[in-house]
């Protein structure tokens, strides 16, 4: 019992062996506690002779001070590890430049595409969509347009193949949103409140025409529906889709075979400067078709004309966006221009909502 020296070292082992707190607090009961080796060591001392205790005592007080601040310290330098390893895992440079802006763009016609639908969609009309390869009922006959009628003609259409000898009527690309209209009134019935987005079909080029392009339709039906609430939804929609506060449309005398009365729809607006201007000015810029629902339209779509009534309107989005954004060109919209789509293109977290703004 008087040689310390292996004790010491074998604690002093046991220290700088332990390698987080919880280990450390372990030895340091098993040597330092109540119960732990040095404690007894320590009341043995009752039981020697004054002169062992006096050498054996300040001995073992010494070791027990030496092994207390070899504890503390070990404990010290694991924490500061511990430390070291979080600062190194949590480590931000801040001199680092910013987020680079995301590569891709939201495409004007999406972007457009998502206004038009918050602007309706707060006046309480719902999305309803429908095939782009149509039959020709319910892109022609449904409409009111007879298979002898020369709007079959005017709407230049695609005609889907068939196979030879096959002689039922050929589907067609739809040529317009309108047969979207008997869709949503056959699985809906009346009252119904929609518009209908999507892609559409005629064979022409030119500077603004290309063989696909976007509309929009609109659908209202109820009991009392009239002209003078197509005129106000109309106003509502251009005053919030432009952003200006003052427009002027024109309703013109027009012929749909599915609307009865029927009206093209023109908007005011200033070209003068080489710079376009909704809302003042002397020029008039066709924007969209529409009317009241033709009797056998609704008679088409499963409802009875005479409980509901209702307008339908037809806009193409390639053109309202063309206007609000001042782009020229219709057909640089499909050509895929990374530089035309990183010009006019809108960054994605841009959410258009009518509350939160429209266009940033
Ligand atoms: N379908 C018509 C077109 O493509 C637009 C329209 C829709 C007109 C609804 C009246 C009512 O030109």
């Amino acid at each position: 019992m008087d040689d310390l020296t292996p004790l010491r070292q074998q604690w002093l082992d046991r220290i700088n062996g332990a390698t987080d707190p919880a280990a450390i607090e372990e030895v340091r009961l098993a040597a330092l506690g109540k119960k732990g080796e040095i404690s007894l060591k320590m009341r043995e001392l009752g039981r020697m002779t004054p002169e062992e205790r006096q050498t054996i005592g300040r001995a073992l007080n010494e070791l027990r001070d030496e092994l207390d601040a070899a504890l503390r310290a070990r404990k010290l330098s694991l924490e500061d590890a511990a430390l070291e390893a979080r600062l190194a895992g949590e480590w931000l440079d801040v001199t680092l430049p910013g987020r680079p802006r995301p590569q891709g763009t939201i495409h004007p016609i999406s972007q457009v595409t998502e206004e038009v639908t918050a602007i309706f969609a707060d006046m309480g009309f719902a999305v309803a969509e429908g095939p782009q390869v149509e039959s020709d009922w319910y892109n022609f006959d449904a409409l009111n347009i007879a298979p002898e009628h020369p709007a079959r003609q005017e709407h230049d259409t695609f005609f889907m193949h068939r196979a030879p000898g096959d002689n039922r009527p050929p589907h067609v690309l739809r040529t317009h949103t309108s047969p979207v209209q008997i869709r949503a009134m056959q699985d809906q019935g009346a009252p119904i409140r929609v518009i209908c987005p999507g892609r559409v079909y005629r064979m022409d080029m030119d500077q603004t025409h290309t063989p696909m392009f976007h509309q929009v339709e609109g659908l209202a039906i109820d009991r009392d529906i009239s002209m003078a609430q197509l005129k106000w939804t109309l106003e509502e929609f251009c005053r919030a889709f432009f952003e200006v506060g003052q427009v002027e449309l024109r309703f013109r005398a027009s012929h749909f075979p599915f609307t009865e009365p029927s009206a093209e729809v023109d908007i005011r607006c200033d070209w003068s400067g080489g710079q376009l201007k909704i809302g003042e000015g002397d020029s008039w810029l066709e924007i969209l078709g529409s009317g009241m629902v033709h009797p056998k339209v609704l008679r088409a779509g499963g409802i009875d004309p005479d409980q509901w009534q209702g307008f339908a309107f037809g806009m193409g989005i390639d053109r309202i966006a063309m206007l609000k954004y001042g782009i020229p060109d219709l057909r640089a919209f499909f050509e895929s221009d990374l530089r035309w789509l990183r010009h006019y293109g809108f960054a994605a977290g841009d959410v258009p909502s009518v509350a939160g703004g429209l266009s940033r």
